[in-house]
């Protein structure tokens, strides 16, 4: 595997991530019911995770996206989240399950989740592919499903980026230092 330049150190591989999406998925497509469930993912950083595991998930379902933005270029949530994208698809009588690419201070998960609950979906639950474990969170949030729980530092690949770069990534790791000065 070819490493980025930029990357110090490699926190969970390719291999390591799709092993995950595959146990996820099997363990969605036992829980919920077929033709009920819709995924929604948070922009940008939930695509990666949304489309691999979308295609692993056996049972009937439906996607869908909201924006949200709450990172700019800087390894630190600036507090304040913005909606950028609202769900298109009726989700009255399904079973909503946000997928997320982490959950840090949980403001962002929590700012979603507020506007999902508008749209009066049947069941409501949280899927993120990594957990930073943090001394505090700013909102404890329970998420029904976890990827990888991770120390509190600042990741980038298979979706997060560091002032949009380095999404492309397979694998997830951490930036040289010399990258933020
Ligand atoms: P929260 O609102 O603090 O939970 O932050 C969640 C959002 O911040 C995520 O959707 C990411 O876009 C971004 N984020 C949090 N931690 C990281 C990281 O380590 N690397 C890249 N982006 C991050
Ligand atoms: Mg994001």
């Amino acid at each position: 595997m070819s490493i980025h330049p930029d990357i110090k150190t490699v926190l969970i591989t390719k291999e390591q991530i799709q092993e995950k999406i595959t146990e996820l998925a099997a363990q969605i497509s036992r829980d919920y019911k077929s033709g009920e469930l819709v995924l929604v993912s948070v922009l940008k950083g939930g695509v990666m995770f949304l489309a691999d595991l979308s295609r692993k998930i056996t049972i009937d379902h439906s996607y869908d996206m909201v924006g949200a933005m709450s990172y700019g270029k800087s390894t630190t949530s600036s507090g304040n989240v913005i909606i950028t994208k609202d769900i298109d698809i009726d989700v009255s009588n399904q079973d909503v399950l946000l997928i997320e690419d982490i959950y840090d201070s949980g403001r962002t998960l929590q700012a979603v989740k507020d506007l999902i609950s508008l749209h009066s979906p049947r069941s409501l639950a949280i899927c993120c592919l990594l957990y930073k474990q943090k001394a505090k969170k700013v909102v404890n949030m329970p998420i029904k499903y976890v990827g990888f729980y991770i120390p509190d530092i600042f990741v980038v690949g298979y979706g997060l980026d560091y002032a949009e770069k380095y999404r492309n990534l397979e694998y997830i790791g951490v930036l040289k230092e010399s990258v933020y000065s």
